[in-house]
């Protein structure tokens, strides 16, 4: 398939493109300098043919800075709200297909049982806010498209929680526990994401996260027995006493159950945690 990247050096764009170039695609992948979401202009090369004859744009472009976004909402929205809309109008208007990425923070963490495509959305920051402008967006354009919701992504690259805990060996840290999600690993994702595009199934909203449902204090617990010289301590703490600019959801695991009936289940997170130590060393 010919397809076209955005946001292609973030976490998951980078695992997308690698991964994509492996199955042999034609892949374009570009980074923020080269596509800006939030430029008209850039969506406009698109129904230019700039970029040839392509079959699909995966869009792993997003403003994804949840703090910063409640200080300036305007550049959240010109991106995750204005910007899919650009893009998912230029896909319909190509005829190419689209597979966007959505969020977790769509809901507002009321529930206790993991949240389905079918449960209301409520955001109730900024950032979820702009992610669901979206993927309204997307469906309003009437692009042929996929929006896989995500949460709580994890991998090898980018600023993430498995970096961060693995490169605190040494440090003593509180750890939120009472948040809780479905951890992702960022190269299990890319791995359903390109499945989802070569099976081709209709254009439908999917979850796409992790099968266990836990807080980041179990999850840092974990990431830890697979550090055996680790010596820093790990303790539980409120999310009041870590407080942030923006609300998180306290509950927002995702049930990917929809999903894994069409593309077989996202693989555990001890298979996650084993591929990820295996490759930093
Ligand atoms: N990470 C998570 O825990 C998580 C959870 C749920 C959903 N998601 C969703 O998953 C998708 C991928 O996110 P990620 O985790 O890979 O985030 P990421 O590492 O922050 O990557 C996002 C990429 O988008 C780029 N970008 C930002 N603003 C842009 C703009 N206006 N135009 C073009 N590119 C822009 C960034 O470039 P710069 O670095 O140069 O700014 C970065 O390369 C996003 O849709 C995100 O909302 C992520």
């Amino acid at each position: 398939m010919k397809i076209l990247i955005t946001g292609a050096t973030g976490m998951l764009g980078t695992e997308i493109t690698s991964l994509a170039h492996h199955r042999h695609h034609e892949v374009t992948a570009l980074p923020r300098s080269e596509f800006d979401l939030s430029d008209p202009v850039c969506s406009g090369r698109i129904v230019a043919g700039e970029f040839g004859d392509l079959d699909i744009v995966i869009n792993c472009a997003a403003y994804t800075a949840v703090d910063k976004a409640e200080e300036e909402p305007d550049l959240a929205y010109a991106a995750n709200g204005l910007g899919v809309g650009y893009l998912a109008r230029a896909c319909a208007m190509s005829g190419v297909k689209l597979l966007h990425f959505s969020t977790d923070y769509v809901f507002d963490g009321d529930a206790t049982t993991p949240y389905t495509e079918d449960d209301p959305v409520c955001p109730i920051g900024v950032y979820g806010n702009s992610k669901l402008q979206g993927e309204e967006a997307v469906h309003d354009s009437g692009a042929q498209a996929w929006i896989l919701r995500t949460s709580w992504v994890i991998g090898p690259h980018g600023k993430n929680f498995l970096r961060t805990m693995a490169n605190r060996r040494d440090d003593d840290l509180g750890i939120v526990n009472d948040q809780t999600g479905t951890p992702t690993y960022a190269p299990f994702l890319a791995e359903k994401a390109l499945d989802l595009i070569e099976r081709n199934p209709p254009p439908d909203l999917f979850h796409a996260a992790g099968p266990e449902v836990m807080t980041w204090f179990e999850l840092a617990r974990q990431i830890q027995e697979r550090m055996p010289n680790a010596q820093g301590l790990r303790r539980p703490i409120t999310t009041a006493e870590y407080p942030t600019a923006a609300r998180r959801p306290v509950y927002s695991a995702l049930d990917s159950g929809k999903l894994s009936a069409c593309l077989g289940p996202m693989p555990p997170l001890s298979r996650a945690l084993d591929h990820y130590f295996a490759r930093s060393g």
